[in-house]
């Protein structure tokens, strides 16, 4: 099989992906919209069961991004109960602020309920992976959050969501400032993998079923 892509690059894009926080953004270093164009449409090329396309995005950028933080940090305000924390409230205020762009992430059911939630949720979180890649490759930061409002039910139609649908967080993004000096620690790959390899002369699980 021909091998299309430069492969050692794009395991180092994989690797090398970290997730960059507001904090390490340059201040004040807007991303031209095309790119940000391109990160949502390479979002839209994930894989997805039926084809149910089941992501919404909100991009707040410029004064959006003002817009964004106050109505966070209100939801938060008013609908956290007794879990309000102060410097939460601050930071819903302050990374909207120090970002150049942010988007939030929405799960939309499909009409008819045609696949298991999960499923949604799942290429949701595929797309989220697509954009993440893609800023890593405009060598631009990003980050996933699930803080302040995600969670809660208020929240949900001011991003376009109903009842049904899910909103799974905010992807923040910016020029990076302080970049983090290598990949993220993971367990060693063996770890987590089983490796079942039979050779052909040795039982096949079909043969098993039909003693059953
Ligand atoms: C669904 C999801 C939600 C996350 N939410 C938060 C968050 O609320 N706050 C935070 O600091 N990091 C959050 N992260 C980022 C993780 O902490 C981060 O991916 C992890 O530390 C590994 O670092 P890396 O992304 O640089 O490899 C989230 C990541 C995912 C996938």
């Amino acid at each position: 099989m021909e091998i299309k892509y430069d492969t050692e690059q794009i395991n180092s894009l994989i690797k090398n992906r970290r997730s960059i926080y507001p904090n390490q953004f340059s201040k004040g270093k807007i991303i031209p919209d095309e790119i940000i164009w391109q990160i949502v449409e390479n979002a839209t090329r994930a894989p997805n069961h039926k084809q149910t396309e089941p992501w919404r995005f909100n991009v707040f950028s410029g004064e959006g991004l003002t817009y964004f933080a106050e109505l966070q940090a209100n939801i938060y305000k008013q609908y956290s109960g007794s879990s309000f924390n102060e410097g939460r409230y601050k930071k819903l205020l302050e990374y909207p602020l120090q970002s150049s762009h942010v988007i939030s992430i929405g799960m939309q059911r499909n009409e008819k309920n045609i696949l298991p939630e999960i499923e949604e949720i799942e290429a949701v979180a595929c797309a989220v992976q697509n954009m993440f890649l893609t800023v890593t490759a405009y060598g631009l930061g990003a980050y996933w959050t699930t803080a302040g409002i995600t969670y809660f039910k208020e929240a949900k139609p001011h991003f376009g969501l109903s009842e049904n649908d899910k909103l799974l967080g905010f992807f923040y993004m910016g020029y990076v400032e302080k970049p983090f000096d290598g990949p993220s620690k993971r367990s060693p790959v063996e770890t987590k993998v089983e490796w079942i390899n039979k050779n052909s002369n040795e039982t096949d699980p079909s043969s098993i079923l039909f003693k059953l």
